[in-house]
């Protein structure tokens, strides 16, 4: 009997490797308890944004699981860009903090960039500090980005080989884009990074086995931007026009083309999360080694 030949991708689960990841800190972390040694995370908020809210509560929880004391500092909006810098200074200093993180976007008037700096590089868990991305792109040892190393922990676990592919990042943001570019190059894989003024970035797109998305456009990749068999790694949380959660990638359309895809939700957003919490254990190994 003639029978149709379906392709559909795997659908990678980013919340069942986030959970993995996240069980895997726990017994790190109580080993670590065992020898006297606690693991703890300092979690700036300024203002009330609600998505940051969001990330932040959701911060706590995964501490909470993962034996982590947290300590949060929800201050006002009004805060100054000084007492900010104090504040941090103040963790920095503190012997029983390992990591700290200062949620983003910061309120107008704070240079954002001076507070990353400002930060500790030993205490960089976000991995934002210009030391950190330096490492990183010099191939040395360092705090990665949260987004971006969890992405490569997807890859890793669903046996989706870099090395020798052909990688193409959609975005050059210094918080997912750049990074994940020289990770992928650190698995040696061939990486082009394509933005706003790309020629043609749909056929730049289609030479990729590895496409990592991340340009915060809902649904903008549709099946004509996929190579046949292609892993598609979506990064977007954007809302569809009926205001449903969705990502850059045209799920539907895709799935069919791609060997491999992640869901929105469920794909990499658990994975920043669960990296977060491996930067908080590499802080306090880091410490004390
Ligand atoms: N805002 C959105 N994502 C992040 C993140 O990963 N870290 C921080 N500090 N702020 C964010």
């Amino acid at each position: 009997m003639f029978k149709m030949e379906v392709n559909m991708a795997e659908i990678i689960d980013g919340k069942k490797v986030s959970k993995d990841i996240k069980d895997e800190v726990k017994e790190k972390v109580a080993a670590l308890k065992e020898k006297g040694i606690d693991v703890t995370l300092a979690v700036i908020q300024v203002g009330n944004d609600p998505a940051s809210t969001v990330y932040v509560g959701n911060k706590k929880k995964a501490c909470e699981y993962t034996g982590i004391r947290s300590l949060a500092y929800e201050i006002p909006e009004e805060t100054t860009e000084e007492e900010l810098l104090k504040l941090v200074h103040s963790l920095n200093d503190r012997e029983d903090v390992d990591g700290i993180l200062v949620q983003l976007p910061l309120p107008a008037h704070i240079d954002e960039d001076k507070v990353i700096q400002a930060i500790s590089p030993q205490k960089d868990v976000d991995g934002f500090h210009p030391v950190s991305m330096g490492a990183l792109s010099m191939g040395q040892k360092g705090f990665v980005s949260c987004t971006p190393a969890g992405i490569i922990e997807l890859l890793k676990r669903y046996n989706i080989d870099i090395d020798g592919k052909e990688c193409v990042v959609i975005g050059r943001s210094n918080i997912v884009g750049k990074p994940v570019a020289m990770l992928l190059l650190r698995e040696n894989g061939t990486v082009t990074v394509c933005h706003s003024h790309t020629a043609d970035l749909k056929e730049v797109a289609r030479r990729a086995d590895i496409l990592i998305v991340a340009i915060g456009k809902a649904k903008f990749v549709t099946a004509d931007y996929v190579k046949e068999g292609a892993a598609v790694i979506d990064v977007g949380m954007d809302r569809d026009e009926n205001g449903k959660l969705c990502g850059d990638v045209d799920f539907e359309s895709v799935k069919e083309k791609a060997c491999a895809i992640t869901p929105v939700p469920g794909g990499v957003g658990p994975m920043t999360i669960a990296m977060l919490m491996n930067n908080c254990v590499y802080a306090s190994m880091l410490k004390h080694k």
